[in-house]
């Protein structure tokens, strides 16, 4: 049974004190015998958002907090109003609001332990409320899910290598584009347009450009060409699939993308690619994009009407092993920036990056 949690304390309130209160509220759940009770997240207002008992214990039980606002709080429907919590935060009740909201419940009969106030034996309250999650009316995540997300995003990888000779299974493939058909778009545009290579000859013409595009670019390297020509940088005649990405001719959408339209197409086919990415690791095959060639070429071998471009060969299928780290990162190729250099908040104060000592920025100086 997934569920979650609506908290509120007393300034102050020990974790130990709240970390009883739960653990007696979740005791209190009438679960079938042997159902594992499964937290989704904790939930408590906006005025509680320092308390160090509160962040202490979901840190140390590693669930997701979040804090409302008391104007939000107070528009959900509780069994259990309260006037005095009311005079005090703004919202007459936090911990049952709080609870329905992140179980992301559609009403109060979520609810399954309505107000459990505990005293703690350091004289500080806590109150907690559960509400049980349907995943069927709409998922939540639990805490294992979100560490499964998390895991899938970090083994996510751009590859090269794979395993020649095989074949991916039509029910996978079915999986994957149901994966892209899940993508964000500006303004539903679905700009994307994917091409399945199954002509061995086209493959081999699609190939040779890569490999002509790779030495034109080995050539504008300076003192990294010959680093540059020791790395692979494609998969195009190995991997088992390949699709070539398409952006596709304007379709004129103007929501969300007034003043950047091809910009904006060309994010969505971006996020397109990264959601095929993810769900193609989930099924613990590689992808590798290879936007090694000159669009002109590709338009001509792949028919592309005007206005149409190549935005990528999507390399596909099962791989040996999938590199621990960036493979450009492994090879010392570039290290990736650290969050520091891309999280900054209100306006730019990022340090300029050093000037380059040869055509690719990352070279180490
Ligand atoms: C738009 C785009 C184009 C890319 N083109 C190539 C490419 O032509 N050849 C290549 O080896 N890697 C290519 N990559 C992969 C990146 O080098 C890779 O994502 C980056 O080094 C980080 O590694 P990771 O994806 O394994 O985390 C491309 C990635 C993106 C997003």
């Amino acid at each position: 049974m997934k569920v979650a949690l609506g908290l509120g304390c007393d300034r102050g309130t020990p974790e130990a004190t709240l970390a009883e209160a739960v653990d007696r509220a979740l005791a209190e759940l009438a679960t079938p015998p042997r159902e594992p009770v499964r937290v989704v997240g904790a939930g408590s207002i906006t005025l509680k958002a320092d308390e160090p008992g509160l962040l202490a214990l979901a840190r140390a039980r590693g669930w997701s907090l979040r804090f409302y606002p008391p104007e939000v709080l107070a528009q959900v429907s509780v069994p259990n109003p309260s006037e005095i919590v009311r005079r005090h935060t703004g919202t007459p009740s936090v911990s049952e609001a709080a609870a329905l909201l992140t179980a992301l419940a559609r009403g109060p009969e979520a609810l399954r332990v309505e107000k459990l106030r505990w005293r703690g034996a350091d004289g500080r309250s806590a109150t907690v409320s559960v509400a049980v999650v349907d995943d069927a009316q709409q998922p939540c995540f639990d805490t294992a899910q979100r560490d499964d997300a998390q895991a899938l995003l970090a083994a996510r990888r751009d590859m090269r290598h794979f395993l020649p000779g095989c074949r991916v299974d039509e029910s996978v493939i079915a999986r994957l584009l149901v994966a892209v058909q899940a993508a964000p778009s500006v303004g539903l545009m679905q700009p994307w347009r994917l091409l399945r290579i199954t002509d061995g000859a086209l493959r081999e013409e699609l190939a040779r450009e890569v490999d002509a595009e790779r030495l034109r670019t080995a050539a504008q390297m300076g003192p990294r060409e010959a680093e540059f020509l020791a790395l692979k940088v494609a998969g195009v005649r190995e991997s088992a699939e390949l699709w070539a990405l398409v952006l596709a001719p304007d379709d004129g959408t103007l929501f969300g993308r007034r003043t950047l339209p091809r910009d904006m197409a060309v994010c969505s086919a971006g996020a397109a690619v990264q959601n095929l990415w993810l769900a193609a690791r989930a099924e613990n095959l590689g992808l590798g994009w290879v936007s090694l060639f000159e669009p002109a070429v590709l338009a001509q071998a792949l028919q592309l009407p005007a206005g149409a471009q190549a935005l990528g060969l999507l390399c596909l299928g099962p791989v040996a092993a999938f590199y621990p780290r960036p493979m450009l990162s492994q090879t010392g190729w570039r290290q990736p920036r650290p969050p520091t250099a891309w999280w900054g908040e209100n306006r730019w104060a990022f340090e300029a990056d050093p000037p380059p000592v040869s055509a690719d920025p990352g070279a180490p100086a």
